[in-house]
């Protein structure tokens, strides 16, 4: 579905058309287009939804949960094939841009989503912002490394979370003048929810049994998988699945499923398994949910990005089930651990984990809440120069 707004045209006002279209940008956008509303800045925000996760629980409860406002466009592009998804997401974007005409195009994060929008709006001389920029795990195996090099080589303005980032940046030919450190827009959304974060017991009421409910109220670990080297081979699936089997009979596992781990798991039959071992198996959670789950578990265990953050930004120990990650600041400075695929790896930082209460941390800088806001005050000295 194509709905573009169009507006007056105001010779004061630039207008900057911010693209979401995977769970992962949503909590990223929230925040920009928050301080974005403030009149002090000259700048008609419009939000277009590319439509790639469009599941109301992939979707629908964190617009409503993070006050993002409906989508002025939404391409409802869907699932497909890397080559699909993106080539169809280029395909509805482009004649949105020569109706909209934008000032320039921001995007956020590492998706489909992101390097398709980017690459057709510098195609049409329009510049391109990119939030969260010259994040590298060096692996090129990993779909989203692409999309983060390409889009970055795009881009006119990089806005980054941490400042290793210029490192990788510089190094790849891109100039210093286009960088711009300004924090974690995700950690803004983290700070600004913290009060509203859903209480645990309630969270899991629907989904788990009074003993089960006993049991985690004494403590609990927080799982979540969905990368594609996890969950796509029926073996490293099962394996993976097997050590976190095996760690829930000591600490009970809490595991909201993504979609397409779901399929995988319900094609390589392993469902029963995982919750005769006591895991409990939840549906995609909200944002208000998963911030409860993350808060007050003892250790997560995850291959997402986002949450070796928030659990850094938190205070809790987190076990990152990759070989790599590009967020190592999580590691040199937060809570979180890499311990890759392999069992005994896994097993064993669990258990220093469970015995000393994991790594202290510390809160990595300009991780404050106030990113949003200094990116809102480089785009307007930038598109109003
Ligand atoms: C995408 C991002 C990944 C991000 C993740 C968070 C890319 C390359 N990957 O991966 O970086 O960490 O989102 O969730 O952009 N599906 C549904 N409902 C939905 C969306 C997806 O059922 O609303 C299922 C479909 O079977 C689909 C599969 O999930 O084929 C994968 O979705 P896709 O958007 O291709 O990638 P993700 O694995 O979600």
């Amino acid at each position: 579905m194509v709905t573009a707004n169009r507006q007056p045209a105001n010779p004061d006002m630039k207008t900057l058309l911010c693209v979401v279209g995977a769970r992962p940008n949503f909590m990223k956008i929230a925040p920009i287009m928050r301080a974005l509303k403030n009149p002090i800045y000259r700048i008609n925000a419009k939000l277009l939804h590319t439509g790639q996760h469009y599941d109301a629980d992939m979707k629908t409860s964190f617009f409503d949960q993070l006050a993002i406002p409906e989508p002025d466009i939404d391409l409802g592009v869907g699932s497909g094939s890397h080559a699909v998804q993106t080539a169809d997401i280029m395909k509805r974007f482009e004649p949105i841009l020569d109706e909209l005409l934008p000032d320039a195009v921001l995007v956020v994060g590492d998706v489909n989503s992101t390097i398709a929008c980017a690459l057709v709006a510098v195609k049409k001389n329009i510049p391109v912002v990119h939030v969260e920029s010259g994040l590298r795990s060096n692996d090129r195996s990993m779909p989203e490394e692409i999309n983060r090099i390409l889009t970055d080589q795009l881009s006119d303005i990089l806005f980054t979370t941490e400042r290793c980032a210029l490192t990788n940046l510089t190094r790849e030919g891109i100039s210093a003048n286009k960088v711009c450190f300004v924090g974690n827009v995700m950690i803004d959304t983290l700070r600004h929810n913290l009060p509203r974060a859903a209480a645990v017991a309630t969270t899991l009421g629907p989904y788990a049994n009074e003993d089960q409910l006993q049991a985690v109220a004494e403590g609990y670990g927080l799982m979540t998988l969905h990368r594609p080297s996890n969950v796509d081979d029926p073996a490293a699936l099962a394996r993976l699945l097997g050590v976190l089997s095996e760690i829930s009979q000591r600490l009970p596992l809490v595991f909201p499923v993504h979609p397409r781990t779901r399929n995988k798991i319900a094609e390589a039959g392993l469902e029963q398994s995982l919750k005769d071992n006591g895991v409990i198996l939840l549906p995609p959670m909200g944002y208000l949910e998963m911030l409860g789950l993350m808060q007050d578990a003892k250790v997560v265990l995850t291959d997402s990005g986002g949450i070796q953050e928030e659990t850094t930004a938190l205070g809790v120990p987190c076990i990152t089930l990759r070989e790599n990650t590009e967020r190592p600041i999580t590691i040199a400075e937060g809570t979180n651990t890499l311990a890759g695929s392999d069992p005994d790896a896994i097993r064993k930082i669990f258990e220093e984990i469970m015995s000393s209460g994991g790594k202290a941390g510390a809160i990595p800088e300009y991780w404050d809440g106030r990113a949003a806001e200094r990116i809102a005050e480089r785009l307007q000295e930038w598109l109003h120069a």
